[in-house]
């Protein structure tokens, strides 16, 4: 049977290996990370955790601003081009994990930093899943999300499998973390991807909404 896990999940496998190429994917990771970094108090004292991680873009970026990094995602593929970048370039802290919390329970450990870019759009569910990142903080924790503003499907097209969402309200953002018990909510505006849809030059806006668990 098809699910979106398993239609994303063989999707990212099969890319993978090219996933490092683009340079808007990078572009992304820099002003994300760079935001985050802006917006968070990032501590090399803090265990933190990257949700949807890929092949690491953002998480590497941050590593040197935390302790340590579980860097966490659907697909194997994504996270073996991941471990392979981290050995070649001798980064230490940084640990992979196959991680679905949609369809798996919640892990024992807890996390000071639970964060994720350009992944929520690939989940049905998101208010469950932010549910499911409070409860892998440690008290006071923080979280951050970085995702698509809502848009009009044009940023995929139609023709790419395994997209739960066309970007997000910021609004509906905000009421699933106060559901899940955040306060101190902020969001900005990380970054702008441009792209040429019917002749002309279309741009997307990327959030970051960042707050704490109490
Ligand atoms: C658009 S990519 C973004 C990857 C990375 N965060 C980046 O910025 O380059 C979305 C990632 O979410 C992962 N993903 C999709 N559904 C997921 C799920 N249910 N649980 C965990 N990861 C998932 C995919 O495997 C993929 O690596």
């Amino acid at each position: 049977m098809t699910t979106p896990q398993s239609e994303n999940r063989s999707r990212f496998d099969q890319i993978a290996a090219n996933w490092d190429d683009s340079p808007m994917r990078a572009g992304i990771a820099t002003a994300v990370a760079d935001a985050i970094a802006a917006a968070v108090p990032l501590s090399l004292q803090w265990k933190a955790l990257e949700y949807g991680c890929g092949t690491g873009l953002v998480g590497v970026r941050l590593l040197p601003r935390v302790g340590s990094l579980l860097a966490t995602d659907l697909s194997p593929g994504m996270l073996a081009v991941l471990r392979e970048k981290a050995a070649a370039a001798g980064l230490e802290r940084i640990t992979t994990q196959v991680l679905d919390l949609t369809s798996t329970p919640v892990p024992a450990d807890r996390y000071d930093f639970v964060f994720t870019s350009m992944a929520l759009h690939h989940i049905p569910d998101v208010g469950a899943l932010i549910h499911a990142f409070g409860a892998l903080l440690a008290p006071g924790g923080w979280v951050a999300l970085a995702d698509l503003d809502a848009e009009d499907g044009s940023f995929h097209g139609p023709d790419v499998p395994g997209v739960a969402h066309h970007g997000f309200d910021r609004g509906q953002v905000q009421r699933w973390l106060s559901e899940a018990g955040f306060t101190s909510v902020t969001f900005r505006t990380a970054h702008t991807v441009e792209k040429s849809r019917d002749g002309e030059m279309r741009r997307y806006p990327i959030f970051l909404a960042t707050a704490q668990h109490p």
